[in-house]
This record gives structure tokens, sequence and C-alpha cells, in this order.
């Protein structure tokens, strides 16, 4: 029987990738994982089917690697079934560079990938890096497999893809985690705690609102901000935001290139 997927890990990103795919295309994906399927007492990812060897993902037609890369490199490195492996290899191990998987699996199409986990099953939207050497065929066949997870986008260049990885996904954790911080300020000297949940409902729709309107800060002073007025006041104070927020970017990329294998 034809098996098209093959899960490798069973954390935060395997277990989403497994409900996602079973979700969407109504089929098991094959999935190993190192504390194996009871790890938790209960059973995890009830949408697999569960493998005991890691090499048995291969009879797959894709793998995803959803496991840190040195654990991969331990795993598949000098592997020889990994090595004739001619599927498609997705890997979101943000750590490992295409090079490096290109040698764990030399007969393999290679998609560098930056899960984004933000609508629980429905979908996982994710950047794809598109490999300059692969022929049109085998990509648009191993993008039709990705795009099963829901919305996909393309850059062709891995040092961008590096960056803007960051960008569809830790970046936004943290900026809202900013937001949430901004959020509190406003709320400091309320006592009534139920006028603070309306404080934080009303701060939070409208900066769902503004987002949703898609206006960048410029036009959204001009559209917003009454000349002279309390936004405008806000807006002057804020001053240093753009700095702290690049030193924290910066914090970030500095991270992800210490990962990298
Ligand atoms: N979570 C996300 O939103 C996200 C997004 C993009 C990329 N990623 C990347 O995906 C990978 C997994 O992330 P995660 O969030 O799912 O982490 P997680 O929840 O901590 O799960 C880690 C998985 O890796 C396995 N693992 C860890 N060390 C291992 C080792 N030495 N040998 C074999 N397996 C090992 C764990 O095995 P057990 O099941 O036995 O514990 C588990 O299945 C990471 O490389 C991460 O950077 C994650």
């Amino acid at each position: 029987m034809r098996i098209r997927l093959g899960v490798l890990g069973a954390g935060r990103l395997g277990s989403a990738i497994a409900k996602t795919w079973h979700a969407r295309t109504r089929q098991s994906p094959l999935i190993w994982s190192r504390s194996g399927c009871c790890a938790d007492g209960q059973g995890r990812v009830g949408e697999g089917q569960w493998v005991t060897d890691w090499t048995n993902l291969l009879k797959a037609e894709s793998i995803v690697i959803a496991i840190p890369g040195h654990a991969l490199l331990k795993l598949a490195g000098d592997n020889e079934q990994a090595r004739q492996f001619t599927g498609n290899v997705f890997s979101a191990a943000a750590s490992l560079a295409s090079s490096s998987l290109q040698q764990l699996f030399p007969r393999a199409t290679i998609l560098c990938i930056a899960p984004f986990l933000i609508h629980g099953v429905k979908s996982i939207p994710m950047l794809a890096l598109r490999p300059a050497s692969l022929p049109l065929s085998r990509w648009l066949q191993a993008k039709a497999e990705l795009e099963c997870f829901g919305d996909i986008d393309v850059v062709e260049h891995e040092q961008v893809f590096s960056q803007i990885a960051l960008l569809g996904a830790s970046w936004p954790v943290v900026v809202v985690s900013a937001v949430q911080a901004a959020a509190s300020a406003g709320l400091q000297r309320l006592e009534d705690q139920s006028a603070s949940q309306v404080g934080r409902r009303i701060f939070l729709r409208a900066i769902q609102a503004l987002l949703a309107n898609g206006a960048g800060s410029h036009e959204l002073a001009g559209e917003v901000a009454t000349p002279g007025g309390i936004t405008e006041r806000g807006l002057k104070s804020l001053g240093d935001v753009t700095t702290l927020f690049e030193s924290v970017f910066q914090q970030m990329q500095a991270r992800a290139e210490e990962l990298r294998a």
C-alpha cells in the first residue's frame, strides 16, 4: 500500500504535523519517536501508525524531520537506508543546512521548511526553500505534498530563508509577548479586576482590527493620530523601541547561527 508520509519525532511539531496531515488527507502517517508511542503512558498521536525503528519511515514517499538537527545527524549519519532514500525530505530542523541534509540523504529531494503552528489542526502554513538545482518536475511534486498542510510561501536563497523563517514563527511569538506587556503597562493602575479584563479585551480587539486593516505605522499615524493629540504624543514618546526590537531580533539570529550544524 502506498504510504505518503513519515514523521520523525512526536514532540510539538511532529504531533501537529501528524494530526494536520491526517485531518486534511484522511491518511495515517508513519510516526517514530525516540521514546515511543506510550511515552506519556497514554499513547500519543493517535492519528499515526507507530514504527519502532526510524528507518521504517523511509517506506513513505516523504518524511518530515521534526527532531533537532544534532539528533538527526546522530541517527542518520552513515545510515545506508537514508543514503538510498529517493523520496522527499522536508526538514524543519532549523539548525541543519540543506548541504548537511543532502549528505545524509544524497538521493532524496531535500526541502527546508519553516512551519508555523498557529491554526491547530486546520492547517500548518509554511515557508519552503526551493533548491536552485532541483528539476522543475521534482519541485512541483514535492511542493504539492507540502501544500497538503496549508499555504506555502517559497524563497530560493538559503540566507533569505534563514532570516525570514524567524519572521514566520519565532518572532511573532516574541512580539505578541511584547504586545501583552504593552497591555499590562496600560492597565497598571487599575485595581478593579473586571475593569482590567475589559481593558485588556478592548486593547487586543483594537490591535486585531488595526492589523486586519493592514495599515503600516506611518499610514496609521496619519489616519488615526490627531495632530497635537494623545496618540501623537504616544507615537513620539515611543522613541527607541525599534532599537530594542532590532537588538532582540539580532539575539535570536545569533542563537539560530549557534544552532547551525
Ligand atoms: N514547535 C515548532 O513550532 C517548530 C517550528 C519550526 C521548527 N521546529 C523544529 O522542529 C524540531 C522539533 O521541535 P519541537 O517543538 O517539536 O520540539 P519538542 O516538542 O521538544 O520535541 C522534540 C522531538 O525531538 C525528539 N528528540 C529530541 N532529542 C532527540 C535525540 N537526541 N534523539 C532522537 N530524538 C530526539 C523528541 O523525542 P521524544 O519524543 O522521545 O521526546 C521529540 O520527539 C526542532 O528542530 C525545532 O527547531 C519546531
